[in-house]
């Protein structure tokens, strides 16, 4: 359905540009919520080699893929150059020389078009992947957890986020991530956890959750320690590891979730981010939307990891307030969002 909450419905074209860590992805998006084509090349093939992201090497893939996956995406969405109205980039936070490369690409294109660019926060576009499937409705709480982040807003418009909550340590896709290491698999480790937990049987190992002690906050530090501690224990049973550790993350989103509904009883909850791609997190919200009354909105799978397309939704509404990159303006590595008293 087109997205005609804010005065869209002009038929306006963004391209967006993602390429904040190791993925490099184009997407055409029409009025915020019409995707027209989107692409991506990843480099976690070739980064699993080295048990993670090198940021040299994403650099070097980035610039090399950059061009043809933009052209492969124009001609996919049958849009010419004269056809962008403005093109969005994800502008931070994320490693230097991987931002670097779809900045400049961004900006040089914008200027030989005359077209706006406009700089997107990452995780702000990944809860925009929500955009594509349906208007968003406000007021919101929004769960974003991803590789890097693990963060609670309160949604109240589009582009106010105010900031609830956040990890203390490590993010939730890191423990994950993590994890999977203590295992001995590759890097990215949540989709192999998620497959390994699939065949537990016995379903009876516990790890522990922190205590936030009443706040929004989440930790996820102690899960990986305590993850090797139980792999040491029970080396011969990975699989019922791994799925302690996924059941650990889970139980952490819920009961964080749920005290903040407690305080902020509305009646949406948006999901994004890698994390939430994993089927037990998806089904534990699910249970959680029936259990409170609520409607819980996931993105599919394929556009929960990072994508152009959420970059390009999010351009949208930054495009019509008028938000543009400034002439002096390169990416930001540390990009804070919708922190408490912005
Ligand atoms: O959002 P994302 O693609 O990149 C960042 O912005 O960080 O998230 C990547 C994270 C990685 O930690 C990866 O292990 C995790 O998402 N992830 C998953 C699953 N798919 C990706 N974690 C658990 N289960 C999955 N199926
Ligand atoms: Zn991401």
């Amino acid at each position: 359905m087109p997205n005609t909450a804010v005065g869209g419905g002009r038929n306006t074209k963004i391209l967006g540009i993602e390429s904040s860590c190791d993925e490099t992805a184009a997407a055409v998006v029409e009025d915020g919520s019409r995707l027209l084509a989107t692409s991506l090349l990843s480099s976690a093939a070739i980064q699993a080699q080295y048990g993670g992201v090198v940021p040299e090497v994403a650099a070097r893939e980035h610039a090399m893929a950059i061009l043809p996956v933009v052209d492969w995406v124009l001609r996919e969405a049958k849009v010419g150059l004269g056809d962008l109205d403005a093109i969005a980039v994800t502008q931070g936070p994320g490693l230097l020389g991987s931002l670097l490369v779809g900045v400049t690409f961004a900006r040089t294109l914008g200027s030989a078009l005359h077209l706006p660019v406009i700089g997107v926060h990452h995780l702000e576009a990944h809860l925009y992947a929500n955009a594509l499937e349906e208007p968003i409705r406000f007021p919101s709480l929004a769960l974003l957890v991803s590789g890097g982040h693990t963060s609670l807003f309160l949604w109240e418009g589009h582009l106010a986020l105010r900031q609830l909550g956040q990890t203390q340590d490590d993010a939730a896709g890191e423990a994950f991530d993590k994890g999977a290491r203590i295992l001995h698999m590759t890097y990215p480790g949540g989709p192999q956890i998620e497959k390994l937990a699939g065949l537990a049987q016995r379903k009876n190992l516990r790890l522990p959750v922190a205590d936030m002690h009443g706040r929004l906050d989440f930790s996820f530090s102690g899960v990986k320690t305590a993850t090797q501690a139980l792999y040491d224990k029970h080396i011969q049973e990975p699989e019922e590891v791994a799925y302690a550790l996924q059941d650990a993350v889970v139980r952490a989103l819920i009961a964080t979730v749920r005290r903040a509904w407690q305080q902020h009883p509305v009646k949406d909850l948006y999901l994004a981010g890698g994390v939430t791609a994993n089927g037990a997190i998806r089904e534990a919200f699910a249970h959680l939307g029936d259990s409170l009354g609520i409607s819980i909105h996931i993105p599919p799978v394929s556009y929960c990891t990072d994508n152009a397309a959420m970059v390009a939704a999010l351009g949208y509404y930054k495009w019509q307030a008028g938000d543009r990159m400034g002439p002096f303006e390169g990416p930001k590595v540390l990009f804070p969002l919708g922190q408490e008293g912005d």
